[in-house]
């Protein structure tokens, strides 16, 4: 019996049957090139429909020129679009799975444009956007038109692509929420007023998204429950509004969050300080008060957490998007009692929506198959079957060893640690970052599921690689803390960021953590010495903490430093430091920024690779080196370098 029965139990919606409860929600991939669907994008979501997903919702589809919120959105608006959507339909239907695309239209939420210049945005009405600093145009009544019209004519191609439906994006602040909002719908005409003038724009695009397409085609509706700002929809507005709507949609499609202001946005993808499943009890009172279909997405990650939704009537559709970037297989493992084997996300955000805010593909720091199918995604060519010795069992050894071993070969990790997972074992020790370790446990799973021999506590070297006589060896030792040369004088207690995680150094009342990597360690080791009852304060080296992480991420941590009223000190620069006085340099203006009556310097300047091993293997065997021992970077390098280096034997 499936350990699953109501995650696995079919759905009807408008006559179509959804074979399960699982869901690909709409996500931008940045995949699509001309703004058309392209082969990579087909590859992308075959893997996801063969993985056994029930329903895809492909990401937005521009439906009036005016919707170009970024250089590569997809767009609808012209004929040329049907091709790409009907080969993609096509693949996917043939798993068994249905196909929806969202129509979309920004409003003032736009990020960026094809050719670098600020585009004219357009709204209810001149409402500022805070977050990407746009002043909308207030449409007027032609151009209103115009776009409902285009909403019809891209659902019409879709439809005639053979797609299922059509999802309208009216969450996290896009333009039908900017009307439907009191405090940014400011017009004088019949669109503004009560709740039935701030819907009308809503009511046109769905009776004209009907009346293009036809009695077979799904039409759904995303909006955010609560879009958890202080100009945001709130959940009696957004409960109002699906009420009112019902009777013209086919389901609805709860999410939280909004595009418009940084805290707001956090919600598009929650990270992982964001407890699972945590829409769960909205999703509960939207479906006490619809009589149809409700779907939820939202921190959705495991078959047991939607299976409890399901279970429980709080929604008949979990969206489990990033679960399914990190593990396109998920819903078939799950259905066949497998679920210890699925690689659970761990909502860092690094490779998926990281990628997108910068511009790139598509992929998962866990799975950099994700986005990569074209190349990686086939079955493993067979090979001559060589002997591997892989050396480290961080991050880049453990996926290099999975695959290699995935692929026939006849691998052994060694470890010299008793541990495996590298840099990760830190990692999860920072606050909200516990998930992080899921990581290595995923990889571990990887490893023995492929017949990996692992030996710890075992450190390679010249003599045990003479003794083992591998045909290849992968050298993946990681790196060790970076100490810059600077200025000592004096008594002033210097640690780094791995002696206080490890608990090797008794910290000082007043700690100054000094951070070059802005990333998540410094901000990390700031909060929890502060939440440990040190007086900690943070100098970063960029223009803001977290200049380098994923922008949810960034903005959840920097919230909760705010919160815990720790300092923030930028364009930091470390100079040197004498009894009690930390000196450090302006990296724009070179003036001295000077930290008084500091008892710690915490040290997060990054890492230098380890890699003696290979000079010791020069003459010896073929190998390669692969991670933090080739240059000190992220866990999204290093597993992904496993996984060409495993691909090259
Ligand atoms: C890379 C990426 C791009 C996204 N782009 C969109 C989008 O275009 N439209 C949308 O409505 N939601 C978008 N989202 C939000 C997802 O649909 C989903 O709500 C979010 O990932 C949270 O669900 P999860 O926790 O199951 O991943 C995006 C999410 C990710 C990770
Ligand atoms: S990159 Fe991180 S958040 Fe994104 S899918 Fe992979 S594990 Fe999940």
């Amino acid at each position: 019996m499936n350990a699953f029965p109501h995650l696995f139990s079919p759905l009807q919606i408008r006559g179509k049957r959804l074979k399960n409860r699982i869901m690909s929600s709409g996500h931008d991939t940045s995949m699509p090139t001309d703004n058309l669907v392209n082969a990579p994008l087909i590859a992308y979501h075959r893997a996801r429909a063969e993985g056994g997903a029930g329903l895809i919702v492909l990401q937005v589809a521009g439906v009036h020129d005016s919707a170009r919120y970024t250089s590569h959105v997809l767009m609808a608006t012209d004929d040329a679009c049907i091709e790409g959507y009907r080969r993609l339909a096509e693949v996917c239907h043939a798993q068994g799975a249905l196909v929806l695309s969202q129509v979309f239209h920004p409003g003032r939420e736009i990020m960026e444009s094809a050719d670098g210049l600020l585009a004219v945005a357009y709204s209810a009405s001149a409402a500022p956007n805070e977050r990407f600093r746009v002043m909308p145009r207030a449409l007027e009544q032609a151009m209103i038109d115009e776009i409902v019209a285009g909403y019809a004519s891209a659902a019409r191609r879709l439809h005639r692509a053979g797609l299922d439906g059509v999802e309208v994006v009216a969450s996290h602040g896009y333009l039908p929420a900017q009307f439907l909002n009191p405090r940014l719908n400011r017009r004088e005409d019949a669109y503004n007023g009560d709740l039935e003038a701030r819907l009308r724009f809503l009511r046109e695009v769905l009776g004209a998204i009907r009346a293009a397409t036809g009695n077979d085609f799904i039409v759904g509706l995303r909006i955010s429950a609560d879009e958890r700002d202080p100009e945001g929809l709130t959940e009696d507005e957004s409960l109002h509004a699906v009420q009112a709507l019902q009777g013209e949609l086919d389901y609805v499609h709860i999410v939280a969050g909004t595009s418009a202001s940084l805290g707001g946005a956090v919600h598009i993808a929650p990270p992982m300080a964001v407890g699972a499943a945590y829409l769960a009890p909205t999703a509960a009172l939207f479906k006490a008060r619809l009589a149809i279909p409700l779907f939820v997405t939202g921190r959705i990650n495991q078959p047991q957490e939607a299976e409890q939704i399901v279970a429980q009537g709080q929604a008949d559709v979990c969206g489990m998007t990033r679960a399914l970037i990190c593990d396109p297989e998920m819903p078939n493992k799950a259905g066949a009692g497998r679920s210890d084997d699925v690689r659970a996300c761990i909502a860092c955000n690094q490779a998926c929506i990281g990628h997108f805010h910068r511009g790139y593909p598509i992929s998962c720091i866990q799975h950099p198959e994700t986005g990569r199918e074209l190349l990686y995604g086939h079955a493993a060519t067979p090979r001559p079957r060589k002997r591997v010795l892989v050396a480290g069992g961080g991050p880049a050894g453990m996926k290099a060893a999975a695959v290699a071993a995935q692929r026939g070969h006849d691998v052994t990790l060694c470890e010299a640690s008793a541990q495996l997972g590298g840099q990760i074992q830190l990692a999860q020790l920072l606050p909200r970052r516990s998930e992080f370790g899921g990581a290595s446990t995923n990889l571990q799973r990887e490893m023995e599921r492929a017949g990996v021999q692992v030996r710890r506590h075992t450190r390679v070297d010249r003599a045990l690689v003479e003794r083992e006589r591998p045909d290849l060896v992968i050298v993946a030792t990681g790196a060790e803390p970076y100490w810059p040369p600077f200025e000592r004088a004096g008594t002033l207690q210097v640690v780094d960021a791995w002696q206080v995680l490890r608990g090797e150094a008794q910290v000082g009342r007043s700690v100054l953590v000094v951070d070059w990597r802005c990333d998540w360690i410094g901000p990390g080791i700031a909060e929890r010495l502060t939440r440990d009852g040190h007086r900690a304060q943070l100098a970063v080296n960029g223009t803001h903490c977290g200049e380098n992480l994923p922008l949810y991420v960034r903005d959840h941590m920097v919230g909760e430093l705010h919160r815990l009223g720790i300092a923030i000190t930028p364009y930091a620069r470390l100079y040197g430091c004498d009894d009690s006085t930390v000196y450090m340099q302006h990296t724009a203006s070179g003036e001295p920024l000077i930290f008084e009556d500091i008892d710690t310097l915490v040290l997060c300047q990054g890492h230098q690779s380890v890699d003696s091993l290979a000079g010791e293997l020069e003459g010896l065997v073929a190998y390669q080196r692969i991670g933090d021992c080739l240059a000190p970077r992220t866990a999204e390098e290093a597993i992904y370098e496993g996984l060409k280096a495993a691909w090259a034997i």
